[in-house]
């Protein structure tokens, strides 16, 4: 896909379709769409005041066949008072979804007045939301009858910084491949989307970017006593992969950030099986650890300051002869005992040693990503990640560094409650504490595995994929956490981990 940033009056514009915004309220239109709807001869300003109520993402296409740009495409951006850059990416990628599968290639967009001063944001949310919006789900059929060809996005920068907006659509394009390589390692079934399918894609994904890799087999986990991760793994044939990929983009600092995501290529429960309804979505199990992968890759195209590590734990988690069975025992890389009480419990125990193995590589932050608990989408369904950790500088940065992305976390507390429920009578600890706080004990037992150093735990059960399509993102994976990832290790480079120690609220890097 290419992108233009052209400074042509607006009505010059040559496209498939040309979208403009419309708010909600009674002065729906400003700046570019003010301009084009005079052009056309005041339809625009009719429908907003008519049908077109300014909804976030809501559509009303509108022709005008003798201009250059053919149609109009109206998108809503909801209430100018609640505006935030984000919508951008949502407003593009509504347009593309809706244009691109009517068949258009070629589509210009226009920015709201509200974009003055935000140039580089709104380049790099609308090219994000393009580039997010051509994904479907069809890549298994013979005949897929809605595919998205996006070739070129115009962005009319009449009136703003051209140069700023050239800044932003670069990471945009960077930042939405990241998130497009995330969802397509979701979007693959586990019977092709193996631990050692996913180490491959790892590599490929390395070499693009410049980074180190290092994959380690199953006798190296032996080797290390990683005997938490390859309990789970004894129930498939599938050998489990420790997938590590090393960014030094700051050689002057011995801080060393990992990201560490949970790559469970297929969760059927393994002995304390699942039921059957929705056993699919299993293969979205690995979001945290596909997610890893892609910030790693967009870190290393945006090179910031910084030194980041990316460690995936990849495994299988099935009942087969030679599974863990609940009552079993499994040591820890860091010695620690853990009773299986819930097979099913698998993600703590595969992540028990990926986060061993950071501290092991020097990590002197840990912020970790796991699809690891349905008491998670209980509590937050689908709205929002949950976010827990031990150390509340680290938590205030990270919020304050992910909030512009539009993905959303929540911070819960990890009390010494919770990590008294995950003692065993036979062992250190135990994998499952029952159903109360489900989340946060699971939280707890992770806890037990960083020691002392600054770490975060985010649980995307409710987040990391949808059931549903919705206007600017197709049915299925979504990509988080990749759009936080990125911009916390930004934020970091940026050197902004002190301004929100001392209390001042920590500004983004880009956006
Ligand atoms: N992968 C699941 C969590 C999950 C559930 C993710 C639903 C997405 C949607 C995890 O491995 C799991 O099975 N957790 C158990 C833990 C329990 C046995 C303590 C759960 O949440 O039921
Ligand atoms: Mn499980
Ligand atoms: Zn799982």
């Amino acid at each position: 896909m290419q992108v233009r940033i052209v400074t042509d009056a607006p009505g010059s514009v040559r496209a498939g379709a040309l979208v403009v915004p419309v708010f909600s309220g009674d002065s729906g239109l400003d700046g570019v769409a003010k301009t084009i709807d005079t052009e056309i001869g005041g339809a625009l300003a009719d429908i907003s005041a008519g049908e077109h109520k300014g909804k976030l993402a809501e559509i009303t296409l509108v022709h005008a066949r003798d201009k250059n740009f053919k149609r109009v495409l109206m998108v809503g951006l909801g209430e100018r008072a609640k505006f935030e850059p984000y919508m951008l990416a949502r407003y593009a990628g509504a347009a593309v979804r809706y244009l691109g599968k009517r068949g258009f290639t070629e589509i210009a967009f226009a920015l709201p007045e509200l974009a003055k001063g935000k140039e580089a944001a709104a380049g790099s949310f609308i090219v994000e939301g393009a580039l997010t919006g051509t994904i479907d789900t069809t890549m298994y059929q013979n005949e897929p009858d809605k595919t998205i060809k996006l070739q070129k996005v115009i962005i009319l920068a009449d009136g703003l910084d051209r140069k700023e907006l050239e800044k932003g659509a670069e990471r945009g394009e960077i930042l939405g491949e990241a998130v497009n390589a995330a969802r397509r390692m979701a979007l693959t079934p586990a019977n092709d989307m193996t631990p050692t399918h996913m180490a491959k894609r790892a590599k490929e994904l390395a070499k693009e970017a410049g980074l180190d890799i290092d994959v380690l087999d199953e006798d190296e986990m032996k080797k290390h006593g990683m005997g938490s991760l390859l309990g789970v793994s004894r129930g498939s044939d599938e050998e489990a992969k420790m997938i590590v990929l090393t960014y030094k983009g700051d050689s002057s600092s011995k801080d060393v950030l990992a990201l560490v995501g949970k790559g469970l290529t297929f969760d059927s429960g393994g002995i304390s099986i699942k039921p059957a309804e929705n056993m699919h979505e299993m293969k979205y199990d690995m979001s945290g650890g596909a997610g890893v992968i892609a910030a790693m890759y967009a870190i290393g195209k945006l090179k910031p300051k910084i030194n980041v590590i990316g460690v995936v734990p990849a495994s299988e988690n099935l009942p087969g002869p030679r599974a863990m069975k609940p009552g079993d025992v499994l040591k820890a890389m860091n010695g620690k005992t853990i009773e299986v009480i819930n097979t099913d419990a698998e993600g703590r125990l595969i992540l028990a040693d990926a986060l061993c193995y950071s501290a092991k590589l020097g990590a002197t932050k840990i912020i970790d990503a796991a699809t690891l608990t349905g008491a998670c989408v209980v509590a937050l369904g689908h709205a929002a990640s949950g976010l827990m950790g031990n150390d509340e500088n680290l938590i205030q940065h990270f919020l304050a560094a992910s909030k512009p992305t539009g993905e959303r976390y929540w911070h819960m507390p990890l009390f010494d409650d919770y990590a008294t429920a995950t003692k065993s009578e036979i062992a250190d600890l135990r994998n499952s504490a029952g159903r109360a706080a489900g989340s946060l004990t699971a939280g707890s037992f992770l806890k037990a595995f960083v020691g002392e150093t600054p770490w975060i735990h985010l649980d995307i059960a409710g987040t990391a994929y949808l059931e549903g399509e919705s206007a600017w993102q197709a049915k299925g994976p979504t990509g988080t956490p990749v759009r936080a990832f990125v911009s916390f290790v930004e934020s970091l480079a940026n050197g902004d981990e002190k301004a929100s120690a001392n209390g001042a609220v920590a500004k983004t890097a880009t956006i």
